[in-house]
């Protein structure tokens, strides 16, 4: 089914997303010959454009975005397999038009991959025409449909779109896309632990103190303030990619790597999630955010969040998961870090316990992908201890070949029909369901933390450390060096 002539088209084809990821992402497949033998792909926007305009902009996206040298002769030949159709996202009759061209395009009856890359409203009218004009049916390929977050708003709205894409597509050809599991280093993380033998006897309340995910970046919300200010750090990082680490880091094996095994587990972890509670969390605005060109007069939008959180089943009762992420902050770094207990019992009477560093295992998820493990070791010629680390670097360890970007991996898996790192309807509800409570919490409940400001440059406000000290623990880094 895969070798058949596969037509991508993207919806909202104008937009940064397509020169920016989707394009350089489809290229280098096609320079791998990974894309099937014949395929189409088709830009639809609004814009007044022929397909020499289009195909010259994205382009000058390849030169700008691409993460290898672009070879012209390469690109040519990639370019003729690209068309644009200008169409409207609000009118049907647009669709049944674009359908007319794809079977002029397509020599033999084709599968179709349509990519949203286009603002959460239109997600709906857009599936809606394309029911409409029958561009679904499966009878002669697949019909796929990739949905880029925000999937929802709350939890009620990603039901709703849930059920009203679920009336034109069955949830085997809903792709929703979240782009930290296309990452290499966030796949790693389950080879990690499935794939060697000594992780896992450990991987357990018995032995881990207590786990923290930090997604930090040093950005601002720069020009997006528009979009930011509507959603804050809660909808726009931890619904979806805080979440999604920690599915990973948490869940049980899976008993094998197919798509509904993987998210039959992941939605089991969710469901294991105890209800939030306010009073351990922080929310916070980076200084000077009130300021910026979009964000509402006294907003209340957090650009900084850290919570606390406990998974109420056999493997992790009692440990702490710590989850933070902000903007504006000291250094963009995504880090997960097992904090490991102190042994039970120490022999060496000169060693002061309280003041011997516990095992770390820290996943290294961005930007210096690789794996760091301290552990105490014996100073020669003296009787103390010191914290020594062992260390795995992708980028010297995997010499020359450059981790691909997110969007391959997951495009490719999309035209494969492996779902496997894709957000099912269950999925996204549940950690919809966990997150909710906090975000209206914030909004309406007066007992819960007020907001509070960080200086730009800094790791987020001193509650998140207060947050950690309660529990006698603190925030750790691996990966990186302050
Ligand atoms: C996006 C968020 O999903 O992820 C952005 O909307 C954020 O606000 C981005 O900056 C971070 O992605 P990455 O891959 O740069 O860590």
């Amino acid at each position: 089914m895969n070798d058949k002539p596969t037509t991508i088209v993207i919806f909202g084809a104008s937009g940064d997303l397509t020169r920016r990821k989707l394009i350089p992402a489809l290229f280098n497949s096609y320079c791998k010959k990974r894309l099937p033998p014949q395929f189409n792909i088709v830009g639809y926007a609004r814009r007044d454009w022929d397909g020499d305009q289009f195909r010259d902009l994205l382009y000058e996206g390849m030169q700008q975005f691409a993460s290898d040298e672009l070879v012209d002769e390469e690109w040519h030949s990639f370019c003729k397999h690209i068309s644009y159709f200008k169409g409207n996202l609000t009118d049907s009759a647009d669709f049944g038009a674009l359908r007319q061209f794809l079977y002029g395009l397509e020599d033999f009856p084709a599968n179709r991959l349509y990519y949203l890359a286009i603002a959460p409203g239109f997600f709906v009218p857009v599936v809606q025409f394309l029911g409409e004009n029958n561009m679904v049916s499966e009878e002669k390929g697949w019909r796929r449909i990739v949905i880029e977050k925000p999937f929802g708003h709350d939890l009620q709205s990603a039901r709703d779109l849930n059920e009203a894409i679920h009336h034109v597509f069955d949830e085997h050809q809903i792709y929703r896309i979240d782009h930290y599991l296309g990452k290499e280093t966030a796949q790693n993380i389950l080879y990690f632990r499935f794939a060697n033998t000594i992780f896992e006897p450990v991987w357990n309340r018995n032995y881990i103190d207590n786990v923290q995910i930090s997604v930090t970046e040093s950005v601002d919300v720069g020009h997006r303030a528009g979009y930011y200010d509507q959603a804050g750090v809660v909808r726009d990082m931890f619904q979806n990619h805080l979440m999604q680490l920690l599915s990973l880091v948490a869940m049980e094996p899976p008993a094998s790597f197919k798509a509904d095994a993987v998210r039959n587990e992941k939605f089991k972890l969710f469901s294991s999630i105890r209800p939030l509670d306010l009073g351990q969390t922080v929310r916070a605005q980076y200084e000077g955010y009130l300021d910026a060109n979009g964000v509402a007069e006294n907003s209340q939008t957090p650009t900084y969040a850290a919570l606390t959180m406990y998974i109420d089943n056999w493997r992790w009762k009692g440990v702490p998961f710590y989850l933070r992420s902000g903007k504006a902050l000291k250094k963009k770094n995504t880090e997960i870090i097992i904090q490991f207990e102190r042994p039970p019992h120490l022999m060496f009477e000169e060693l002061d316990e309280t003041q011997l560093v516990p095992n770390v295992l820290s996943m290294c998820i961005q930007p210096d992908e690789g794996a760091h493990f301290s552990l105490q070791a014996k100073i020669p010629d003296s009787v103390e201890t010191q914290e020594v680390s062992m260390e795995f670097h992708y980028q010297s360890e995997f010499k020359g070949s450059p981790l691909p970007d997110a969007y391959e991996r997951l495009l490719l898996d999309a035209i494969r029909g492996d779902a496997s790192l894709y957000t099912r309807s269950d999925g996204i509800e549940a950690a919809w369901q966990i997150i909710d409570p906090v975000i209206s919490g914030w909004e309406n409940d007066s007992n819960s933390p007020s907001m509070v400001s960080y200086p730009i440059g800094s790791w987020g406000p001193k509650e998140a450390d207060t947050l950690l000290e309660r529990n006698k623990h603190v925030w750790r880094h691996g990966c990186i060096h302050d």
